[in-house]
């Protein structure tokens, strides 16, 4: 699978039907037990959402980027302006949602590097189909248009509808994890869900055989089923295909947030770069991998430059 749409001059290459969340992030030892309060070693707030992050991913990867995405009228908002701004990122159909909040992540963060995480999405929820409608042009523009399930639903239907009826790949992270209508399913091109969430949107139970889930989800209409697998890699399921299977890397673990979302968007960039199906997934994975070794959703998430150098090392052995 790659882009095979003729170059649209300046305009996107990438569309994200974005969240937006700004993360309240606390390093604490471990998972706190109902009712109990931990104290934290180590606090900050940085940019968040696994829309922003995966667009921001791609943007870094070197795809021209735009979001389709709502902020509320307040700071958090402004400082997910500042960063699009910052990236590179058109943020023309961001709407400044007066009298809303932005969307606000808790996050802890534990010693090994793993995370909870709880979402308000706040001005994330007014997202729906008419904004993909307003967007319309940029969609049919474009060659990849990704989403997670952080945002509503009707809007990566509709946004995912006008983009493959223009002939652009649709990519959905489905996280968290939700089920999902065949509608959606069926107009995701690829889908990039973790062991859980994959488990979950089959509607099979949590020890479930991986292919079996997977199996479910390309009868429901997914073009493909890309399946992250932190420290372990990824594999990949298509119909009539054997699965296929990438080692993970060994990286020093500062914290995984944003790893999911960094694989998502350097898989949309590569693939609006026009590379085949397997090659993005290698730049996926090489980008996750990277991506853990900073602090928050941002501080690890590469340069195509580091990707690059990250995947020459492995044809040099
Ligand atoms: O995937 C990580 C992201 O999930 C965080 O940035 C947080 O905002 C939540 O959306």
């Amino acid at each position: 699978m790659a882009a095979s749409k003729p170059s649209a001059g300046l305009a996107a290459t990438v569309v994200c039907v974005a969240s937006w969340n700004a993360d309240l992030v606390s390093s604490v030892s471990r998972p706190l037990a109902r009712g109990e309060t931990l104290m934290a070693s180590g606090f900050s707030i940085s940019p968040g959402g696994k829309g922003s992050n995966a667009a921001v991913a791609a943007a870094r990867q070197g795809a021209r980027v735009a979001l389709i995405a709502r902020v509320g009228d307040d700071d958090f908002g402004r400082m997910g302006l500042a960063l699009w701004q910052a990236e590179g990122i058109d943020a023309r159909h961001v709407e400044q949602a007066a009298g809303e909040s932005s969307g606000v992540a808790q996050i802890l963060v534990y010693d090994d590097g793993d995370n909870s995480i709880a979402v308000f999405p706040g001005a994330t929820a007014g997202l729906d189909a008419r904004h993909a409608d307003a967007a319309g042009e940029l969609l049919s523009a474009c060659q990849v248009v990704m989403a997670s399930c952080e945002v509503p639903l009707p809007v990566t239907q509709r946004a995912f509808a006008i983009a493959r009826a223009a002939g652009a790949i649709t990519v959905l992270n489905p996280a968290p994890a939700r089920p999902l209508p065949d509608a959606v399913i069926a107009l995701s091109d690829v889908l990039t869900p973790n062991e859980s969430e994959l488990r979950l949107l089959a509607g099979l139970a949590a020890n479930a055989p991986l292919d079996v889930a997977a199996e479910v989800l390309l009868a429901r209409g997914a073009r493909a089923v890309l399946v992250t697998l932190g420290a372990s890699g990824c594999a990949l399921y298509q119909s009539g295909q054997a699965p296929l299977r990438l080692q993970g890397r060994s990286a020093q673990v500062r914290d995984t947030i944003g790893a999911g979302d960094t694989f998502t968007g350097a898989l949309a960039a590569a693939l609006a770069r026009g590379e085949p199906l397997l090659e993005a997934m290698a730049c996926a994975n090489a980008a996750a991998a990277l991506s853990v070794t900073g602090h928050g959703a941002l501080g690890g998430m590469p340069s195509l430059a580091q990707v690059r150098s990250l995947m020459a090392g492995d044809t040099a052995r």
